[in-house]
């Protein structure tokens, strides 16, 4: 999955949720690689969001990678739905319950991405026994909830070790960052190996007349 730049995957967080299907369409006509939507349950994380019904309404808006990141416990038996809704990456915490193993499997059973998210305070140790399980690794650069955070640059270490482990094992996983992703933090990260990079508050800012001006400048290439 690695691109001479980083895939850019505005997060609808940050959307306006009245004209939900109208702003996928306009990230994607924007330049968007994928769609990244935040789903959330007031018990894994202090927020409240969306659930499989906005991701199958959503669908027929896009044809691009619709990132579905689940911040839910338990998360096994909502796996089914998301897929079913049209996701083609189904990414789920690893802190999210006793069995990530077994929640990776089932993602990948359906024949879709599997991507496993890791917590600003949960080491790279915790992938060693994942990597040949996982098409997509999340890393979290603000602790899940909220967007608009500022990004907490002790991740840039955990990227850096993950960006090496992935190489040393010739695997093709996409390497995604997620939190407090701007201008300033997107070289950063890249630097730091990542591929993938969520932005929420960055992509929307300033309305639908900014959108591509604003994803070019995360990937760094002219508008
Ligand atoms: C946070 C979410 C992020 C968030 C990013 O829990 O997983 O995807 O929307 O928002 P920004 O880019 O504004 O930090
Ligand atoms: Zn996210």
């Amino acid at each position: 999955m690695k691109t001479g730049h980083p895939i850019i995957a505005p997060s609808i967080l940050s959307a306006d949720f009245a004209r939900l299907g109208e702003e996928v369409r306009a990230v994607d006509a924007a330049g968007a690689d994928w769609i990244h939507v935040d789903v959330m349950d007031g018990h894994f994380v202090p927020n409240l969001t969306i659930g499989p019904d906005v991701v199958k309404a959503l669908r027929p808006h896009t044809k691009k990678v619709m990132d579905v990141h689940l911040m839910i416990a338990p998360v096994d038996p909502y796996i089914d739905a998301f897929v079913g809704a049209g996701a083609d990456i189904v990414t789920v915490h690893q802190e999210a319950g006793p069995h990530i193993h077994r929640s990776l499997q089932h993602v990948r059973s359906h024949g879709i991405k599997a991507g496993v998210s890791l917590n600003p305070g949960t080491p790279a140790a915790a992938l060693d026994h994942l990597y040949d399980l996982v098409d997509v690794i999340l890393v979290m650069s603000v602790n899940p909830g909220f967007g608009g955070q500022s990004f907490i640059d002790s991740q840039l270490f955990k990227i850096e070790t993950i960006a090496e482990r992935i190489a040393a094992l010739g695997l093709d996983i996409a390497l995604e960052v997620d939190g407090g992703i701007n201008t300033t933090t997107a070289p950063r990260v890249v630097a730091a190996g990542a591929t993938a990079l969520v932005a929420g508050s960055a992509t929307f800012k300033g309305g639908p007349d900014h959108y591509a001006q604003n994803i070019a400048a995360l990937r760094g290439s002219p508008s």
